[in-house]
């Protein structure tokens, strides 16, 4: 179906994002076009947007600016836009009259109807198609892309929780879990092509199934995930704290594959912010949930995302926030700055937080973050970890660089012969943000 034209696709935001946007390109790969990463010479560049929260919003708005430039000088450029920030209430008519030289304005739910708005777009037309809900089933969309080590399957979409400051809800809909055999097809195919690694992707996995009859939940397709051979690992993301079962916790530490990462987002450590953002757990609950994680699997890392700036969050609120990456000892925390959404409650909740406070906030929740991620990789100094061997490393392609069960990056010494094979590495040195090794003869 070669037709010579080539396609950019750039993905913003989550790995559910990144997961549409290789949707797309294959979509696009049976309509004769070719992946590539030359904007300069695409036929068609498509973007699958992010609205999570201002700052990617500007940068996207920033890039389809830039992608304006280009057709000026390729006038035969097709630019489409997909995604959540085009499937925000009354979103589409404000971005069009912004931006009038896209082509296709695609909502999340129209990745399915993407051919045909495509070839519509490649007769000159200009197209714009936001469902408000899923039309199809989901499991017809293609599948990833073969050959990788890494991928990122989809379990489930869209989310129920309606955390208060949060859009998603909003523009991915209601949840819908994936049949577990279709999900155990994709993955064993995934395999047969040289996966040895997936990331299990839903806003909240541990909800997965919550619809099933006879019950099947997440810790049934993962262990059923954990009997695939040739698989080597299973990662998933992203856990809610308040629908962790400890049938969970069990399931991962008698699992062979699956790793002991938890990331579990906390977003405050303020019983009082935690109640307004409508989270249903409490701090002390959250603990318990970590204890039960230690008790059975001591060596297990923990992530976790945290908004400052949330409106209400007196000094108070934020230290015990602050206190929170002292008790947990997170390896790793993705930590944001609250932005406002339109159309969430939050964002017309009294007391919002000047910017100032917010980023005086952030920068010293970072502070306190990099010296326990630093703490937590100096104790991983002479101890012996299994690393999956990804490729050189980004900084020093001399190099090898892997992960470990915990999704801690080492760089170490090796013939490029084992990547995609598993290896004992020992840790000698602990930087700001890699660990350093020795892989350990056996
Ligand atoms: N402002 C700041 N951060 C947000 N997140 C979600 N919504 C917002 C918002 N309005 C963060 C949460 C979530 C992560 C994916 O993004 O921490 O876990
Ligand atoms: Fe947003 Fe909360 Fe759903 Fe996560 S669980 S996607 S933060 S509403």
């Amino acid at each position: 179906m070669e037709n010579g034209k080539k396609v950019v696709t750039i993905a913003y935001g989550c790995q559910m994002s990144e997961r549409d946007a290789e949707t797309l390109t294959e979509i696009t790969r049976d309509a004769g076009y070719k992946s590539s990463d030359q904007l300069e010479t695409a036929d068609l560049v498509i973007v699958n947007t992010c609205c999570v929260r201002e700052s990617a919003e500007n940068r996207i708005l920033g890039k389809i600016g830039e992608l304006k430039k280009l057709k000026e000088k390729n006038p035969n450029l097709k630019i489409a836009i997909c995604g959540c920030m085009v499937q925000q209430p009354g979103a589409l008519e404000r971005l069009q009259k912004r931006a009038p030289h896209v082509d296709i304005w695609a909502g999340t739910h129209n990745l399915s109807d993407f051919s045909v708005l495509l070839r519509r777009a490649e007769q000159e037309e200009k197209v714009a198609e936001v469902w408000q809900e899923p039309k199809i089933m989901i499991e017809s969309t293609p599948l990833a892309e073969k050959g990788k080590l890494h991928a990122n399957v989809n379990i489930m979409y869209g989310c129920d929780n309606f955390c208060s400051y949060c859009i998603v809800p909003h523009v991915r809909g209601r949840e819908r879990s994936r049949n577990p055999e279709e999900i155990i097809r994709e993955i064993n195919y995934l395999v047969a092509s040289g996966c040895r690694e997936v990331t299990l992707l839903g806003q909240n996995v541990n909800s997965y199934g919550k619809e099933f009859s006879p019950v099947y939940d997440f810790a049934d397709l993962l262990h059923h995930v954990d009997q695939i051979p040739l698989l080597l690992r299973i990662r998933y993301i992203t856990s809610h704290p308040k629908d962790l079962s400890d049938k969970l916790i069990e399931t991962v530490a008698k699992g062979e594959k699956l790793c002991e990462h938890f990331h579990l987002p906390i977003q405050s450590g303020s019983n009082f912010i935690l109640q307004r953002m409508n989270r249903k757990y409490t701090r002390e609950y959250y603990l318990s949930r970590v204890q039960k994680i230690r008790d059975l699997l001591p060596q297990a890392s923990l992530s976790t995302d945290i908004i400052v700036g949330f409106p209400g969050e007196s000094e108070e609120d934020f230290e015990q926030t602050l206190a929170m990456m002292d008790s947990v000892h997170y390896s790793q925390a993705f930590t944001f700055m609250y932005s406002k959404r339109s159309g969430t409650p939050a964002a017309i909740m009294e007391d919002q937080i000047p910017l100032d406070v917010k980023k005086r906030r952030l920068q010293r929740l970072m502070g306190v973050q990099n010296q326990v991620s630093l703490e937590w990789r100096q104790q991983m100094i002479g101890k012996v970890y299994e690393v999956l061997v990804e490729g050189p490393s980004k900084t020093n392609p001399t190099r090898l660089a892997g992960r470990t069960r915990g999704n801690e990056l080492v760089v170490f010494s090796g013939n490029p012969a084992i990547i995609g094979t598993l290896v004992n590495v020992r840790i000698v040195e602990a930087g700001s943000w890699t660990l350093v090794g020795d892989i350990e003869r056996s």
